[in-house]
């Protein structure tokens, strides 16, 4: 078959020139042996030196027009030795650069763009973790869609995300750029956004190439601290990890980044293993893999060897383009000469950079992502904003809301206290590279503007971020000030309770700065921050209704605030939009709807904990919470404060018994189990509705439950919807003992409910 098409390409390629509307699988191969010619022809050009450059990626810093002609990647970029740049920002910029690839350089080879476009471009969405709570993947593939549109306007064409590490640890603050714990969740979050990038079409102006990172494992080091070793077995990995990578391959990313760790004691960077055999061969990639940030160099310190073992040593293992570090560039054509390297290899990469480029329509039009007119209209328009204001609004979860605190009267007065309330930079969180913090909206501003005269708002700042000032600045970088102030806690803490004399309500918003996670914001306590904890103990004791507005990047552990604080919406940091936002679901004018996507522990000592993890032998039964000889701690209890899943509503719904299509099964057979849920509250409300399964007994042991599927449905005041989920073996298979995807028959547990503890439960037999 692969043969007659691949002659009726070639027919129509000479014969019919041009002629690609036939069948879409005959126009692929058409279109690929257009490429593959071109890029044939092009290659025969090429020196070993301009194939070389094209592996290269130096970041651009932001350099202006004037020094792009001068600077030292100039001159580079005229000699054939850079294949992209990333960390520049505006067509004219961008444009200027392209210029002199396409016309200073011999072969004139355009450059690919690349950026940290993570939650949005200059409209800025919630942080992906907070993205994920919406578990609306269609929300997700907009975002998406709408961060390509204003990046490709503005110069850009390829993104460096979705990242889709899995992270069961919240000390590790890149937890925040991930889409929580569980695979399968990630992997719906992984295809959505790498669609919401691409497209059908990655030729048009106004998609991206999409890079999913970091391969692999990224987000479970060693004791959460950014960098560090991971050590984890491959069933673990194949399960619990992999699948989110996975998905974004099988949905047709462009490109992959390394991790900086390792993996199996080899790194990420230089893993054959997991960068050929993985990813080439057992998932089919055929995109290109770039290294992260100097991925090459830092191999020396991992003790891997000098400069040149850890490039060809990358090389070797499957990595095409260098981030940074310019290893490739500078010492493989030593390797070569020495045999440590073939030249197939070189090829090889250099051919893949070069389709990434052909397919982004760079060589037919170098300027395609380059247009003044669309930058003007396109970026951060009010029709974007709009939508990432809803977004962002669909983004907070509500985890505590005794009495119906929430939502709050449009009348009276409100007391807004605390050291992010009155604060925009920080509201559009970590990774917002493109976002001009001007822009955004603090929440005080969020509120004026909805409520206007109707409520007065008065504010006091009420703390510092923290206590400890070297903290406090190592909390405030990048431009996001956290406006630290030279006063006694004592004295702002008065001056926010004399503030609230009159209030009728006190909404303290409180927790993280913005880069308090991300990259290299590791946190060993989860706590809020003493300073704001103590300003928190004396608003609640003025005994009026205090709503705490969480902000934050990751789990904090809040035993005592989810005890003593009466309602908290927890709000991540939600974009650009994010103060209109909280506004618009304290008042009421949106009903909260998200649901965690990551376990809430009670102390950082119980980390790592989710929910999606193994009975042991000698597991707590039921209700207890120590019990000598078990599984269990003397101190705590096995609980989390908040599970996976979990959030609550401003209305209530009530889930019935599950029914099922049949109590056992055979072979193939579809499954379907159906609960009812009714909405009894008075509010319309949005609810999504989990589906987990237990595999009960296994050829290895397997977890007490794992997600399996979620709908999220719109139900109005006093409606009732049923949720059907149709379940097929495809749903019970699991990489065995020997990584053997399969299903074994025997018992499962269907367990539907509205997060992973509140559960309904029905048991089934399936065989083979
Ligand atoms: C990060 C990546 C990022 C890259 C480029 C690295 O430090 O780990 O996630 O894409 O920098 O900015």
């Amino acid at each position: 078959m692969k043969k007659i098409i691949f002659i009726l390409a070639a027919y129509l390629f000479i014969v019919i020139p041009g002629n690609s509307q036939a069948d879409p699988k005959v126009s692929k191969v058409l279109n690929e042996t257009k490429m593959k010619s071109f890029i044939d022809a092009l290659m025969k050009k090429m020196t070993l030196e301009e194939k070389l450059g094209q592996l290269n990626l130096p970041s651009a810093g932001d350099f202006t027009t004037g020094q792009a002609q001068s600077s030292d990647i100039a001159q580079k970029i005229r000699q054939g030795k850079v294949g992209g740049l990333f960390n520049i920002k505006s067509v004219a910029k961008i444009k200027d650069v392209q210029r002199v690839a396409v016309e200073e350089s011999r072969l004139h080879i355009p450059l690919i763009f690349g950026m940290d476009v993570i939650h949005g471009y200059e409209t800025t969405f919630p942080i992906p973790l907070g993205l994920s709570c919406t578990w609306d993947m269609q929300l997700v593939e907009r975002s998406a869609r709408i961060a390509a549109t204003e990046a490709s306007s503005d110069g850009i064409n390829w993104t460096f995300s979705p990242m889709v590490d899995i992270c069961r640890d919240p000390r590790w603050g890149r937890i925040a750029e991930g889409s929580g714990e569980d695979a399968y969740l990630g992997a719906e979050v992984a295809k959505a956004m790498v669609k919401g990038y691409q497209g059908n079409d990655l030729s048009k102006n106004n998609t991206i190439m999409s890079c999913v990172k970091h391969y692999a494992l990224y987000g479970a080091p060693d004791a959460g601290r950014d960098y560090n070793t991971v050590d984890m077995s491959h069933q673990r990995m194949y399960n619990d990890y992999f699948p989110p990578y996975k998905a974004a391959v099988d949905a047709g990313v462009g490109s992959v980044m390394a991790s900086f760790n390792e993996v199996d004691g080899v790194p990420a960077t230089a893993n054959k293993w997991l960068l050929t055999d993985v990813l080439r061969k057992q998932w089919g990639f055929k995109g290109f893999v770039v290294t992260d940030y100097t991925g090459i160099n830092e191999m020396i310190d991992h003790g891997i060897g000098d400069l040149q073992t850890a490039s060809s040593r990358a090389l070797d293992a499957g990595i095409d383009m260098d981030m940074v570090g310019e290893g490739l560039l500078t010492t493989t054509a030593k390797s070569l000469k020495e045999g440590k390297i073939r030249l197939t290899q070189i090829d090889a990469a250099c051919r893949r950079i070069l389709e990434a480029k052909y397919k982004l329509g760079l060589f037919e039009d170098p300027y395609r992502y380059c247009d003044e007119n669309r930058a003007k209209t396109e970026v951060f328009n009010q029709q974007n904003r709009n939508e990432a204001k809803s977004i962002a609004a669909q983004s907070f979860v509500l985890l505590k809301n005794q009495n119906n605190v929430l939502p709050l009267k449009k009348t009276g007065t409100v007391a807004l206290i605390g050291p992010l309330a009155d604060n925009k930079e920080n509201m559009p969180g970590t990774w917002s590279v493109a976002t001009r913090f001007e822009n955004a909206t603090s929440i005080l501003t969020g509120m004026n503007s909805l409520v206007g005269d109707k409520v007065k708002i008065v504010y006091a700042r009420g703390s510092n971020l923290v206590y400890d000032e070297q903290l406090d600045q190592r909390a405030g970088m990048f431009g996001k000030n956290t406006g630290r102030q030279n006063r006694s806690a004592e004295e702002m803490i008065n001056e926010a309770l004399e503030v609230s004399k009159n209030a009728d309500v006190i909404v303290a918003a409180l927790g993280e700065s913005a880069e308090m996670s991300g990259e290299s914001s590791s946190r060993s306590d989860l706590n809020l921050p003493d300073a704001q904890k103590d300003l928190l103990k004396a608003l609640l004791k003025t005994g009026k209704p205090v709503v705490l507005v969480l902000i934050t990047g990751r789990p904090l552990t809040i035993p005592w605030e989810n005890e003593n604080v009466p309602a908290i919406l927890n709000v991540w940091f939600g974009g650009t939009e994010a103060g209109y936002a909280i506004a618009d679901v304290l008042f009421g004018d949106v009903n909260p709807s998200g649901k965690l996507t990551t376990t809430w522990p009670q102390n950082a000592g119980q980390v790592p904990i989710f929910y999606k993890h193994k009975n042991t032998g000698r597991p707590l039964p039921e209700g207890k919470w120590f019990e000598k000889f078990r599984s269990n701690y003397l101190d705590v209890s096995n609980d989390p404060v908040y599970p996976f899943g979990f959030g609550l509503s401003y209305t209530a719904f009530q889930y019935s018994d599950i029914k099922l299509s049949s109590g056992s099964l055979k072979g193939s057979q579809t499954l379907t189990a159906s609960v009812t849920i009714s909405n009894t509250g008075k509010y319309d409300g949005k609810e999504v509705v989990q589906l987990y399964i237990r595999d009960v007994v296994g050829s290895v042991t397997r977890p007490v439950k794992e997600l399996k599927g979620f709908r999220k449905i719109d139900l109005k005041a006093g409606e009732t919807k049923t949720v059907t989920f149709s379940i097929t073996p495809e749903d019970l298979k699991f990489y065995n003992y020997d990584l053997k995807y399969d299903w074994e028959p025997g018992e499962f547990e269907i367990i539907i409910g509205a997060n992973s503890r509140d559960v309904k439960k029905v048991k089934v037999n399936w065989i083979k």
